[in-house]
């Protein structure tokens, strides 16, 4: 496998998303799926998905704790391009135990209990979305983080046994913002508010102009910490 994976690079390395996309969608027909957080780049994925193949799943997962804004644009996404988003919730079970013992907005108290909510409301059921997969599309970018600084086009994702496609890794912020306006995808709200990366309410602030674009993202901890698990390299 990492041999076809160097040279899936090789020949990706400068191909367009659309063709990254269209490759593996063929390739691995109905055992591949994006992983939307309704976020710029996601939704650049979707309406290129859109095109090829509208039965191809999308899914996002709804840790309880999203914003009103982002349930509001996966009805608009659905309604756009004919499709339906599969949404994935958290075990209620685990969530109110954790919520029981640790408080509603344990998060804040540490990294161990930022984790621990992550886990439970993201990892968990992105392992439930996984079940029967070969591959996974993301929305990642080498410039969004030093966590993401050396990733590739395809990656072995080693801990979800799966292959991780990065469609969008060398595009720059304005290249997916010149896509979505060039092409009328539809876009969170929030993003014209100075969130330029989203994900869960209680852990995403607004940036200051200029600033790193995940800054807004568990601002309380140091860069270095900022992955929730979704793109853990161990
Ligand atoms: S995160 O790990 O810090 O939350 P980020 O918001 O930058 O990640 O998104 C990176 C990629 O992770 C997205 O393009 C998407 O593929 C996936 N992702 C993040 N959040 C979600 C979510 N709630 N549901 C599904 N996929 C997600
Ligand atoms: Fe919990 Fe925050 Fe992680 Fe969302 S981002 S799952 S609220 S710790």
């Amino acid at each position: 496998m990492e041999k076809q994976i160097a040279q899936w690079n090789e020949q990706f390395q400068k191909a367009k998303p659309e063709e990254v996309i269209a490759f593996f969608l063929e390739k691995f027909k109905n055992k591949i799926a994006l992983s939307s957080s309704l976020g710029a780049e996601d939704q650049v994925l979707t309406h290129l998905i859109a095109q090829i193949d509208k039965n191809c799943t999308i899914f996002t997962l709804d840790t309880g704790r999203l914003f009103p804004e982002t349930y509001e644009l996966i009805e608009r996404t659905n309604n756009k391009y004919k499709i339906k988003l599969k949404v994935y919730f958290p075990d209620y079970k685990e969530v109110e135990e954790m919520v029981f013992t640790k408080g509603i907005n344990l998060f804040y108290e540490s990294i161990e209990n930022r984790k621990e909510c992550c886990k439970i409301r993201k990892l968990k059921p992105l392992a439930r979305a996984f079940e029967g997969l070969d591959a996974w599309i993301c929305g990642l970018r080498r410039e969004q983080s030093v966590t993401r600084a050396d990733m590739q086009v395809v990656e072995w994702d080693k801990n979800n046994n799966l292959l991780k496609i990065n469609p969008l890794i060398a595009w720059t912020e304005q290249e997916v913002w010149d896509y979505i306006r060039a092409n009328h995808v539809p876009y969170h709200t929030l993003h014209d508010k100075n969130y330029p990366s989203i994900g869960c309410q209680p852990c995403t602030m607004p940036v200051k102009p200029g600033a790193d674009v995940r800054s807004g993202r568990w601002w309380w901890e140091n860069p270095e910490h900022k992955e929730c698990g979704l793109h853990a390299k161990e």
